[in-house]
C-alpha cells in the first residue's frame, strides 16, 4: 500500500454519507498511533502536517514514516500538507511524495486568494494530487498561524460557489463558526449557512478546527456536507497530558519507550472516537 491523494478518499466520503477524519501528526509515534487504529478500525484517515511539522520532522523522513506505515498496516494512506501558503514550498513537497496540498490563502482579498490557488491546482494536478483551499477565514491558533476575533470572518455561500469554478480545487475549507484550538465557550456553529453553502457547492467540504465541537454538532455538519473533520488540539492535550502523568509518577523514568507508551495509548483513544464520530470505521 502507498501514500494516495485525498479527491478518491473524499469523493467516496460524499458518496456514502460518512466524514474523513484528518489527524495532524507530528513524529514517529503520531503517525503510528493514526495507522494502527484506522487499520484497527478499518477507516480510511488522513495524516496532516503543517509547516511547522514539516520543519520540525523534515518532509522526506515524513513521506519514509507514512510510506512505510501505509506497507505495515496495508491500507492506504493521506499525507496532506495542512495549512500550507507558499506555492514554492508546496511544489517541493508535492515532489518528495506528497500528494495532498492545502494552499491556504483565507487571508488575502478574494481576487488573489483565487490566482493563489489556481496556480497551485495547476502544478498538484499535473502531478496527480489533490487540494484543498478555504474561503472565508477561521479564527484561534494552529501552528504558526494565528488569527483574531476580528479577522475572522464566515464564508459566503455565493461567493463559495464562484471560488470552486475559477480554481478548479478538489475540496473546499469553510468558515461556520468553528475556530482552531481550545474553544473558551461552545461554539455556535451557522448550519443554515453550511447548507446554504453545500447547495451552490458539489464538492467535498472540510471543517475545520473541530477539536472540542460537539460530537452531535459534527454529525450534523456531516449530514450537511463536510466530508473530512480537521483534528488537532485534542490529540496534542491527550498525548501530553498522559506524558506528564507518567513521568510525574515515575520521576525516574528516561527511556522513551516507556513514556511514551502511555501518551501514544491516550492519543489512540481520541483518535478511535474521532473515527466514530466521523462514522469512517469499517468504510476503507
Ligand atoms: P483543532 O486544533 O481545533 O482540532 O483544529 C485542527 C485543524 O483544523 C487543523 O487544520
Amino acid at each position: 500500500m502507498y501514500l494516495i491523494s485525498s479527491h478518491e478518499m473524499l469523493k467516496d466520503a460524499q458518496r456514502r454519507g460518512y466524514a474523513v477524519p484528518a489527524f495532524n501528526i507530528h513524529n514517529l509515534e503520531t503517525v503510528q498511533v493514526v495507522a494502527r487504529t484506522a487499520a484497527r478500525m478499518g477507516s480510511p484517515v488522513i495524516l496532516a502536517g503543517t509547516p511547522g511539522t514539516c520543519r520540525h520532522a523534515g518532509v522526506e523522513y515524513l513521506v519514509s514514516i507514512c510510506q512505510a506505515a501505509a506497507q505495515q498496516y496495508r491500507i492506504p494512506l493521506v499525507l496532506h500538507l495542512d495549512h500550507h501558503e507558499d506555492e514554492q514550498d508546496i511544489r517541493r513537497k508535492v515532489e518528495a511524495g506528497i500528494h495532498s496540498a492545502m494552499i491556504d490563502a483565507s487571508h488575502c482579498p478574494f481576487e488573489e486568494n483565487i490566482a493563489k490557488v489556481r496556480s497551485v491546482v495547476t502544478f498538484c494536478h499535473r502531478m496527480g494530487a489533490s487540494v484543498e483551499a478555504e474561503l472565508g477565514q477561521l479564527g484561534g491558533q494552529e501552528d504558526d498561524l494565528v488569527v483574531d476575533a476580528g479577522h475572522a470572518h464566515l464564508t459566503d455561500p455565493l461567493k463559495a460557489a464562484e471560488f470552486v469554478l475559477r480554481t478548479g480545487i478538489d475540496s473546499l475549507a469553510v468558515a461556520i463558526g468553528t475556530a482552531h484550538g481550545l474553544y473558551k465557550e461552545e461554539p455556535h456553529l451557522d448550519f443554515a449557512r453550511l447548507a446554504a453553502i453545500r447547495q451552490q457547492v458539489d464538492i467535498p467540504l472540510v471543517l475545520h478546527g473541530a477539536s472540542g465541537v460537539p460530537e452531535v454538532d459534527v454529525r450534523r455538519c456531516i449530514g450537511l456536507g463536510i466530508c473530512k473533520v480537521n483534528v488537532a488540539t485534542e490529540l496534542k492535550i491527550a498525548f501530553a497530558d498522559a506524558m506528564k502523568a507518567f513521568l510525574g509518577s515515575h520521576p525516574d523514568a528516561s527511556d522513551p519507550r516507556q513514556y511514551l507508551v502511555p501518551a501514544m495509548a491516550a492519543m489512540e483513544e481520541v483518535v478511535a472516537a474521532k473515527i466514530c464520530m466521523c462514522m469512517s470505521d469499517g468504510k476503507l
